[in-house]
């Protein structure tokens, strides 16, 4: 059986993370620059599926994960989905630069990696659709209650304007954009900060709603900017966006100061991207402003800057 290779990109959320999983609509594009990789290779002779992953220190047969394990999750819903219970032997070598718990989708995209590449090795390439329902599958493992914006875009590579439990509309970027992304090197899995979320909703309801609307309302103006060719104001959006985030408690400190570097070195707009509270901010640039705003992100303690094209 030859090698098969799969890789899938990470994310950013432009607009509306949290405010999705309470149903309002979301903004999510990938990111190609960082990228997962699953290489699956036949191994005559030996028995099971064994597994290389050195970024996160897992050498060793399937049998050796525990059973909660996302990747052991992954492959199991894989083999499943195909109605293979005995894989012939086979080394699957898992690979990511996407940082982990930063809010750029990595577990999503490590997940759709190894799906289409041990589907792929295995004969039975998956489409779209099932790649991304498992994909969600492993989700709930790492968020507890996931919308599923992170999975569609991870799997399907395109812009998305996402809404929890409706049809998935990818859509084109009329006016190619940039965005400079900076990590404030903050470990933040997006579980905590779902569930602070959850917690102050159950606490103050009517507050909250009132939070989630307005996310929602701006990702729908922004959905609407962004078909418009002449003049897609994007910026202003991204700070009402993080005003918002701000009061919801998802920001913090690294993020503000990340966020309030990038409007001072010129950016037109500027939010945490993601679960928050540590992770990556993102700021909408001219083309020609983003190694500067870069480097001022940098000055501003960024451990990472990666800028990118939204097309
Ligand atoms: C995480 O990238 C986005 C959140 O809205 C969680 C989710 O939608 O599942 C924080």
């Amino acid at each position: 059986m030859p090698a098969f290779t799969a890789t899938a990109p990470g994310k950013i959320i432009l607009f509306g993370e949290h405010a999705v999983v309470y149903g309002q609509p979301a903004i999510a594009v990938p990111v190609l620059e960082v990228q997962a990789r699953a290489i699956v290779n036949a191994r005559p002779g030996g028995q099971g599926i064994n597994l290389i992953a050195p970024d996160i220190e897992i050498s060793g047969g399937l049998e050796d994960l525990a059973l909660d394990d996302a990747i052991a999750l992954v492959i199991r819903l894989t083999l499943e989905e195909l109605g293979i219970s005995q894989p012939p032997a086979c080394t699957l070598v898992i690979s990511s630069s996407i940082p982990v718990a930063a809010g750029l989708g990595s577990g999503a995209a490590v997940s759709v990696a190894i799906i289409r590449a041990l589907a792929g090795f295995l004969g039975h390439p998956l489409p779209d659709e099932a790649v991304n329902r498992l994909a969600f599958e492993v989700e709930k493992l790492h968020h507890g209650t996931p919308s599923g914006i992170d999975n569609t875009v991870v799997t399907y590579r395109k812009p998305v304007y996402f809404i929890k439990d409706q049809p998935i509309q990818t859509f084109d970027i009329p006016i190619p954009f940039t965005i400079v992304i900076g990590d404030t090197g903050v470990v933040s899995p997006t579980v905590k900060a779902v569930s602070q979320v959850r917690a102050s909703y159950k606490a103050q309801p009517d507050l909250f709603q009132n939070y989630f609307n307005t996310c929602g309302m701006i990702a729908q103006n922004a959905r609407f900017q962004l078909s418009d060719r002449r003049n897609p104001s994007l910026g202003p959006l991204m700070d009402d966006n993080h005003a918002v985030l701000q009061k919801m408690g998802v920001s913090s400190p690294e993020l503000d100061t990340l966020v309030e570097a990038a409007r001072e070195a010129g950016a037109l707009g500027a939010k945490l991207s993601g679960g928050g509270q540590g992770g990556n901010m993102i700021a909408l640039v001219e083309a020609d402003q983003a190694e500067a705003v870069a480097a001022a992100l940098q000055d501003a303690g960024a451990v990472r800057t990666i800028i990118t094209t939204v097309r």
